[in-house]
């Protein structure tokens, strides 16, 4: 029986609202869900979701220190990011963070969402808005606004159907295991 493991590390609790839909999709009872910062003994899952936040582009250390200790197992990324709304970014964060997964792991995809920010970001972005930058900083504060209405219910559905649809993949490949 294969077991899951759903791992993930959150600052403001956008990125554990999307572990917790993650964990909740996961089919059977052969799972468990824990916060990186926790956990210590995290080796033996066949099946892991690793999440966290955006840092920079990328992913926190211990998060990239976890992944790169991994072998042999199946690994899902999932993450939000200040960011709305562009594909591409989220590609790349994805990247950044796939890197690190060793090559004798098997890859199953990322998840990513627009996540909202605290309000002294938004109070940085006004402190630094001139009439030379206006409209930059003007495209920023409306992303930063649309991010204070995420993970919403859409995201969430999304990171459930993300799960469901790589179950089904997982079973078609060797459904006796599961
Ligand atoms: C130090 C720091 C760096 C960040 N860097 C990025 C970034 O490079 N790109 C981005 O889109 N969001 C960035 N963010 C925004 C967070 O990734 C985003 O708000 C995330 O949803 C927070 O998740 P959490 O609530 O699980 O902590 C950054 C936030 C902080 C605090």
């Amino acid at each position: 029986m294969m077991k899951t493991q759903v791992l993930y590390k959150s600052r403001t609790g956008n990125t554990e609202k999307l572990a917790k839909a993650i964990f909740e999709a996961v089919p059977g009872k052969s799972k468990d869900i824990q916060s990186l910062d926790e956990r210590k003994d995290y080796k033996m899952g066949d099946v892991y979701f690793i999440g966290f936040w955006t840092d920079r582009g990328t992913a926190s250390t211990d998060i990239l220190d976890c992944l790169g200790s991994l072998q042999g197992k199946k690994i899902a990324l999932f993450g939000t990011c200040g960011m709305g709304g562009s594909p591409e970014y989220y590609k790349r964060i994805e990247e950044n963070v796939r890197v690190f997964i060793e090559d004798d792991n098997q890859y199953l995809g990322a998840y990513f969402c627009q996540g909202k920010m605290p309000m002294a970001v938004r109070e940085k972005y006004t402190a630094m808005r001139t009439q030379k930058n206006a409209r930059q900083i003007d495209a920023m504060i409306q992303n930063f606004d649309r991010a204070l209405l995420h993970p919403d219910a859409k995201d969430l559905e999304g990171a459930r159907a993300f799960v469901t649809e790589i179950y089904e993949t997982l079973e078609k490949d060797g459904g006796r295991e599961l």
